[in-house]
Formats: C-alpha cells, sequence, structure tokens
C-alpha cells in the first residue's frame, strides 16, 4: 500500500461521480412509477372500453416489465461491455434512457407504455453490470471500495429524487408524462459526460493495446502503474485458458461463492423492498392517505418523500459501518429490524377493519423502521458481497448471474404484490369511498417468513469479509473450506 495519496484524487471522484448517474438513473426510473402508477391509472386517455380504472394485473405489468428488461440486458452486459467496451456502452445506454424518456412522456396507450419500461428497463439491467464495473476496474486499489460505494448511494438518490419529481407534478395536467420526461436530465449527463471520459485500462489492455491503458493508468494517477498492468496481464491470461468454458461452474470450490451470489441476492428482493419502493403510495392510499379531496394524489405521494430520504441517509450510515462492524452484523441488525416491520405492516392490513383511521399511521411507521434497516444492510451489502465472493476467474460470469438473479426475483415481486395481496387476504373498501382495494397484509407476512430464513442463511453460508483481502477470500474458497469459517 504505498504512494496511499498520489492517485489524482479529483480525476477519478469526477470519473465515479459521472459514472453514477447510470445509478441515478437506475434509481430514477424504478422510482418514479410509484407516483405516476397513481395518475397512469386513472388516465381517461389509457382507460378504455368504458372502465374507470387500469385492472391490477395491467399495473402490475406497467410496474414490472422494467425489472424484467433489467434481467435481459444484465445477462447481456457481460458479452456487451466486452466487445464494445465500458465507455461505448454507457454513452448507448444513456441514449436508450434518453429516447426512452420521451418515448414515456408521449406514449399514447397502455401497450405503448409498457414497451417504453420494457427498454428503459434494458437500460436500467445493463447500468446495474456496467457502472460498478467501470468504477472498479478505473479506481485506484486502495478506493475501489469507496468509489464503488458511490453506485448504491446515487441508486438511493436516484429513486428519492423520483418521488420528489412525482410530488412536484401530482397536480399537474398529464402529470406522469412530466414525471418520466425529466429523466432526460441525467440521460444527457451521463452521455455527454461519458463521452469525455476514458474506458477502463482493463479493457484498453485486452482490446487496444498496453499503450492505451498505460495513459489511462498514467492519468488516473495509479501509483502502482507498473504492478497494475503485470496484474491485469496475468488475470487476462488465466481467463483465457478458461474462456468459452461453463464447465468451471462444475468445480467444487466455485460453488460456494455461487450460492452466496444468488442466495444474497434473492433474499434482498424476497423481503419485500420493492413493494415499498415501487408501491408506497399505492400502499398509502389502500391504509387512507388521500382519501379525500382534490389532492388526493399529492397526499398518497408526500408520506413517501421520507422514505426516501431515510434510504439515502442510512446508505451513507452503511458505507460508514460496513468496514468498521463488518457484513454479518449489519445483516443480523438489517434484517431482524426488517422482519418486525413487516410483521407490523402484515398486522396491521390484517386488522384494518378495526383500526380505522390508525391504519395510516401503523403503516406508515412500519415503513418508516423498514427502510433504515434495508439500507444498512441488504441494500449495500448485497452487492458489495458479489464483489467480493468470486475468485477472479468467475468473477464477470459470477456477478451477472447474480445481478439477474436480482432483477428476475425483483420481478416475481413487483409482478405479483398486488395480486398476492389479493389471494391471501382479499380485497377491502377503499377508504376513497368508492369500490375496494387490494389488501397486502398477507404479502407482508410472507415476505417476514422469508426475512426469518434470511437470518438463517446469513448465519450458516455468509463468510465475513470485513478486513480480507480478495486474495485471501479467494484462496479460502479454493481450499475447499466453508465460508462461515472465514
Ligand atoms: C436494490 C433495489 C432497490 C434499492 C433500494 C438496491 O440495492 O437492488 O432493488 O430498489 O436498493 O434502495
Amino acid at each position: 500500500m504505498k504512494n496511499k495519496k498520489t492517485y489524482n484524487r479529483g480525476y477519478v471522484i469526477l470519473i465515479a461521480t459521472i459514472a453514477a448517474f447510470g445509478g441515478l438513473l437506475f434509481g430514477f426510473d424504478t422510482g418514479v412509477i410509484s407516483g405516476a402508477l397513481l395518475l397512469i391509472k386513472n388516465d381517461p386517455e389509457l382507460v378504455l372500453n368504458g372502465v374507470t380504472q387500469l385492472s391490477e394485473r395491467t399495473q402490475e405489468w406497467i410496474v414490472s416489465i422494467t425489472v424484467l428488461g433489467a434481467a435481459v440486458g444484465a445477462l447481456s452486459s457481460g458479452r456487451i461491455t466486452d466487445i464494445l467496451g465500458r465507455k461505448k456502452v454507457l454513452i448507448i445506454t444513456a441514449f436508450i434512457f434518453a429516447v426512452g424518456s420521451v418515448g414515456l412522456a408521449l406514449a399514447s396507450s397502455v401497450a405503448l407504455l409498457i414497451i417504453w419500461r420494457l427498454i428503459i428497463g434494458i437500460a436500467i439491467g445493463v447500468a446495474s453490470y456496467t457502472v460498478p464495473l467501470y468504477i472498479s476496474e478505473l479506481s485506484p486499489t486502495h478506493v475501489r471500495g469507496a468509489l464503488v460505494s458511490i453506485n448504491q448511494l446515487a441508486i438511493t438518490v436516484g429513486i428519492f429524487a423520483s418521488y420528489l419529481v412525482d410530488l412536484g407534478f401530482a397536480n399537474f395536467e398529464d402529470g406522469w408524462r412530466w414525471m418520466f420526461l425529466v429523466g432526460l436530465i441525467p440521460s444527457l449527463i451521463l452521455g455527454i459526460g461519458m463521452f469525455f471520459l476514458p474506458d477502463s485500462p482493463r479493457w484498453l489492455m485486452t482490446y487496444k493495446g498496453e499503450d492505451k491503458a498505460r495513459k489511462v493508468l498514467d492519468k488516473v494517477g495509479e501509483a502502482n502503474k507498473e504492478e497494475v498492468l503485470q496484474q491485469i496481464k496475468a488475470n487476462i491470461k488465466a481467463e483465457n485458458k478458461e474462456e468459452g468454458s461453463l464447465s468451471i461452474l462444475k468445480a467444487k470450490w466455485v460453488r460456494p461463492a455461487l450460492l452466496i451470489g444468488i442466495g444474497i441476492m434473492l433474499f434482498q428482493q424476497f423481503t419485500g423492498i420493492n413493494t415499498i419502493i415501487y408501491y408506497s403510495p399505492t400502499i398509502f392510499e389502500m391504509a387512507g392517505f388521500g382519501a379525500d379531496g382534490a389532492n388526493a394524489v399529492y397526499d398518497a405521494i408526500l408520506p413517501a418523500l421520507p422514505i426516501g430520504l431515510v434510504n439515502v441517509l442510512f446508505t451513507i450510515v452503511a458505507i460508514y459501518l460496513v468496514d468498521k462492524w463488518g457484513r454479518k452484523p449489519l445483516l443480523y441488525l438489517g434484517l431482524s429490524g426488517m422482519i418486525i416491520a413487516l410483521v407490523a405492516l402484515g398486522i396491521g392490513f390484517t386488522f384494518q377493519n378495526s383500526l380505522g383511521d390508525a391504519l395510516k399511521w401503523i403503516s406508515f411507521v412500519s415503513m418508516i423502521i423498514y427502510i433504515p434497516f434495508f439500507a444498512i444492510s441488504l441494500g449495500p451489502i448485497a452487492w458489495l458481497l458479489i464483489s467480493e465472493v468470486y475468485p477472479t476467474k468467475i468473477r464477470g460470469l459470477g456477478m451477472s448471474l447474480a445481478t439477474m438473479v436480482n432483477w428476475v426475483t425483483n420481478f416475481i415481486i413487483a409482478n405479483t404484490f398486488l395480486s398476492l395481496g389479493k389471494i391471501t387476504t382479499g380485497e377491502m373498501p377503499n377508504p376513497a369511498g368508492e369500490g375496494t382495494l387490494v389488501n397486502p397484509g398477507g404479502a407482508f407476512f410472507i415476505y417476514a417468513i422469508i426475512g426469518v430464513l434470511g437470518l438463517l442463511f446469513v448465519y450458516s453460508y455468509i463468510p465475513e469479509t470485513k478486513g480480507h483481502s480478495l486474495e485471501k477470500i479467494e484462496e479460502h474458497f479454493l481450499n475447499g473450506k466453508h465460508p462461515r469459517d472465514l
């Protein structure tokens, strides 16, 4: 760890910040639907054939098709980023985000809305894989963790910004169109910004030769330039040997790492985070917020704001604590708090008839408790662990597999939340007076049970990676030792 301070700090932070606009768009475009949905479902231009509202199934598709697109995007990212380079891929992704934002804003039917949400989703999936990869490949070793974490922070900032935008346009005519259109601004910043940044040394070395790679390392001020160049060369050699053979996945020592990556993503999503991120205004509407009058949509979006803000703040706390307390204590603490909040939500909605107005506040308080516990644990740590546990040879493959599992499981939750509520707890009267709403009580109980299984998984399978070098972690797995014994 020599020459710790000699890297070009300003330039490196600029690179990470511009690339993190990809993370911000991931957050913005997944979060914006939460408020937009309340306007979309009642828009007379979209609701045809004399019905008063889009069906729950249609609403679920509008929300979740983006997530399905992201799974496809994540899966194909490994190859495209190798062929085109990280920089070009991020510029193209920014272009798709920009076109998608305009397309969504102009969509004149549910079908078009779903198609544009799918296209935006593909861009989100590509960004979710490429941004951390690009930042980590350009970061000097000793600041890599912090710089990569800027991406998770950007995701939460994007979600919070989307709630603010939703609130700002809640009372506008065609408000949902404006909400989507705002996504154009960060897309332009990402696209134009990336244009001026270099590609990563790792990619340049493979495809454009050593000189170009050396030049970029000079620019970022990598103090151990020659060492890094040698290491990149050695890794490329090792990887070439394995290229094209998936047989490595069968090797016994690879399995624990794969299980950890897939498992942690599964629990990150199946404990229900995105029911709250995507549907919180819908849940607040179910609980009775915005029940009366002209400001109904505004009143249902408003309580989502503190949720978005708490998410940002506690992600900062997590970045601070994760290397001090370690991963496992934060996961135990986070999951326990989440389970308690989920049980409270389940009880609240199940007994809504006898609770009346109190349900509003039970749902709000439970969610505001749930979010910080997620933000200090499964939020950042799931992404962190998948960048730590894979041996070099399978890092790309392992990361894209885990990223895809993240999006597929996210899709399952986003696509079933409203229906699941209907199956498990039935419908409940709409506090606004007309018709019925889904009762999500049962869904929350199911997420709580999965949370308990998550605790067992963390106890028995997650290694404590705090303070261990990647080489040490790799050696542990290569020796066939149990992950828990690290
Ligand atoms: C998850 C997203 C989630 C976000 C909330 C991320 O780590 O992967 O699915 O919406 O955190 O902050």
